[in-house]
């Protein structure tokens, strides 16, 4: 247990800074919780100035969790288009299909009953219930996770999430968790700025992988061929891409594997 006074100084400095140097985003504030998903999803792997375009975009093509649910992945996958790591893009069509069919099209509001939809892993359960939900929920996500290892272990490193959350627990404003959460964000997306990112101190830490050279960056290409061209087959994709022929292949069949691509008729389409 942390002290009552390190708590509230804690606390202190996180609103502080929130009121000076809180961030306006589009979906702050949002009650909508399929609007609160979109972006959550998003954001999950992306730097909130590339979401900023996506997210609207997104929400004129498919503006109810109801429209998603009954659009094609194809479609999802084209207005996903850009944002990358595309899996996201299937698990939000599937989570939408899953909440009409199983859960009258209602977003649940508890954690645990989120955690059973597709794509959502604890970061994510947690993040939606406290922002679409305003539920005092614990949870940890990379920026609040940087923000912890900054403030309360500076001489220690491989520091574990379990270490974390109970002071994550002690600290949460039970009154606004919502906000409060925003403000820890916003914390910690200038520690990161700031100084060496306290995250290399978890023990929970991946860099994200360079796109160049990367399968994902094969994958990207692949699809935006494939939302352009009609009868597609895997010897004009070898032609088309400046590639080498293993890595596209490795890639496609990825695809394939996933639902992300489909095969039809001797060709490959979206599905
Ligand atoms: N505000 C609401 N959700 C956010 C997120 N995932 N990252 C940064 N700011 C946010």
């Amino acid at each position: 247990m942390i002290s009552k006074k390190k708590i509230t100084s804690f606390q202190s400095l996180i609103w502080n800074h929130y009121k000076l140097h809180g961030r306006s985003m589009p979906w702050r504030g949002e009650k909508d919780s399929y609007k609160v998903l979109v972006s959550e999803i998003m954001l999950q792997q992306t730097q909130v100035s590339r979401v900023l375009i996506k997210y609207k975009e997104f929400l004129k093509a498919f503006p109810t969790l109801k429209k998603l649910s009954k659009s094609s992945l194809g479609d999802v996958l084209k207005a996903w288009q850009g944002l990358g790591y595309n899996r996201r893009a299937r698990f939000l069509h599937t989570f939408a299909k899953e909440v009409v069919a199983n859960h009258n099209g209602k977003i649940p509001q508890e954690r645990e009953v989120l955690l059973t939809l597709p794509g959502i892993g604890k970061a994510t359960a947690g993040s939606l219930s406290a922002f679409a939900f305003n539920l005092p929920v614990p949870f940890i996500e990379t920026n609040i996770r940087r923000v912890y290892i900054h403030h309360f272990f500076k001489n220690k490193a491989d520091v574990t999430d379990a270490e974390i959350l109970p002071l994550v627990v002690q600290t949460l404003d039970i009154v606004s968790p919502r906000e409060w959460y925003y403000a820890l964000m916003d914390y910690g997306s200038v520690v990161s700025k700031k100084i060496v990112n306290p995250n290399r101190k978890s023990k929970h830490y991946t860099k994200q992988s360079k796109f160049e050279g990367s399968n994902r960056e094969v994958r990207g290409a692949i699809l935006k061929i494939a939302m352009k061209e009609e009868a597609l087959t895997k010897v004009k994709l070898i032609k088309l891409l400046a590639f080498e022929q293993k890595r596209i292949e490795t890639a496609l069949a990825g695809l394939l594997a996933e639902g992300l691509m489909v095969e039809k008729k001797g060709g490959i389409v979206l599905p």
